[in-house]
């Protein structure tokens, strides 16, 4: 069954001159770009991304990262896509869950620089797409 999901390459990603391996990654694995965009996000837009994690010790912190720099967003597709994308981008703690191999495994050290991020589950997916990407 095709499924979409969002991913961000975060400012990290970004400067660091990762934008082509990561999306080497997601081709690799047979995933389809439908929308890929590179862009500053918005206060607002992040705040709207995040809105779960909103009163956690982390969250402002989390908000100025997202906007500190420009991120590609991109809608990703593919069978099984939210889980296909959340397997090569590696657990969220890039040390104590990624493994080697993965995207953060490989490149990343922190949990907030932590390169990208992935849609959870097909609700926050069409959550996700629909604030980065309406319409689409
Ligand atoms: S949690 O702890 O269950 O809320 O973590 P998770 O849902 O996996 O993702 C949290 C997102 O916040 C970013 N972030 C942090 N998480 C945990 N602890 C700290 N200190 C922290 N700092 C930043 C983390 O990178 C996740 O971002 P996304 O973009 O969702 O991957």
């Amino acid at each position: 069954m095709t499924e979409r999901t969002l991913v961000l390459i975060k400012p990290d990603g970004v400067s660091r001159g990762l934008i082509g391996e990561i999306i080497r990654r997601i081709e690799r694995k047979g995933l389809a770009l439908v929308a890929l965009d590179l862009r500053n996000a918005t206060r607002e837009v992040a705040a709207g991304h995040y809105a779960e994690h909103e009163g956690k010790p982390f969250y402002g912190d989390l908000l100025d990262f997202i906007t500190s720099g420009p991120v590609v967003a991109a809608i990703v597709e593919g069978p099984r896509a939210i889980a296909a994308w959340r397997q090569i981008a590696g657990g969220t703690d890039p040390v104590e869950k990624a493994t080697p191999g993965t995207i953060r495994g490989d490149f990343a050290l922190e949990t907030q620089n932590n390169l990208v991020h992935g849609s959870d589950s097909p609700e926050s997916a069409a959550r996700e797409i629909a604030l980065w990407f309406p319409g689409r």
